[in-house]
């Protein structure tokens, strides 16, 4: 269970998130919408303590994350998998290098585990054995995301954040993403936080919609609420995207 209270956070004298709550039960699907710069990533940047708050509190599981002590934090971290909006592979290792690092992390020393899980979860984001021998600079965006995905689940998180998962793709490759985004969710049981502009996408790969605007979250409800609220910026993300 993630629980945000009246969370607000600035940089510089510009105001980003003005009191913010957010509650995500345990095995929930959410999408976070909103337009550029409206402090999606800042704000699940918080949820992992990778920001903190100005004022609010950031639980996870009951430990208050803004608050918690660097050996805190590294645990509560090993409960997450986190794709970043770059993708953050490391270019100087190859693909099960990038795998193997999460796992060595989480303490696991055994190479025969690492090399089968490795296999496993390349397997699982439907990219062929063969890829763990290459480097980031050698994959295609689309294979890029699903490394980014693998490693994000390799050591079984209760989590999975997803910041953009389908930005920069062409929307068949998008639509691929989102449908492995909806398997894993289904196989692993998850609680998953998913970071979109795209409206199609969020409808797909989750239950519950959250929209930002200027700083406060103007909406927060079912994706079937979402088609038919009349909140203005809901409405224009819908125009938009002919939904
Ligand atoms: N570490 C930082 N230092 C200063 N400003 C920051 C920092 N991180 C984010 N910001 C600013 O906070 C605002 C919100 O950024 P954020 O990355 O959360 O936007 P976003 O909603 O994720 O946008 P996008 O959809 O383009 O990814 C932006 O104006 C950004 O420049
Ligand atoms: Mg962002």
């Amino acid at each position: 269970m993630i629980k945000i209270k009246n969370l607000h956070k600035s940089f510089g004298n510009f105001k980003v998130l003005k009191g913010i709550d957010l509650e995500i039960k345990s095995g929930e699907s959410i999408a976070i919408m909103g337009r550029s710069g409206t402090g999606k990533s800042v704000l699940v940047k918080h949820i992992v303590g990778l920001l903190k708050p100005d004022e609010g509190e950031v639980w996870v599981d009951n430990i208050r994350v803004d608050k918690a002590s660097p050996k805190e934090l590294m645990n509560l971290r090993r409960n997450f998998g986190y794709v970043f909006q770059m993708g953050a592979l490391f270019d100087f290792y190859n693909v099960f290098q990038n795998l193997a690092l999460v796992l060595l992390e989480n303490g696991k020393k055994d190479f025969n585990y690492i090399k089968q899980r490795a296999i496993e979860v390349i397997k699982m984001v439907d990219l062929d054995e063969r890829v763990l021998n290459l480097y980031p600079s050698e994959l295609s965006g689309g294979m890029r995301k699903r490394v980014s995905i693998a490693r994000a689940i390799i050591h079984n998180p209760k989590y999975i954040i997803y910041d953009e998962p389908t930005t920069g793709l062409d929307p068949i490759t998008s639509d691929l993403i989102n449908e492995l985004i909806i398997k894993l969710n289904n196989e692993l049981k998850t609680t998953t936080i998913s970071i979109t502009h795209d409206l199609r996408s969020a409808i797909k790969i989750a239950k519950r919609i959250i929209l930002l605007q200027d700083g406060y979250k103007v909406f927060d409800g079912s994706v079937e609420e979402a088609l038919n609220t009349d909140i203005e910026e809901m409405r224009k993300f819908r125009e938009y995207f002919g939904q």
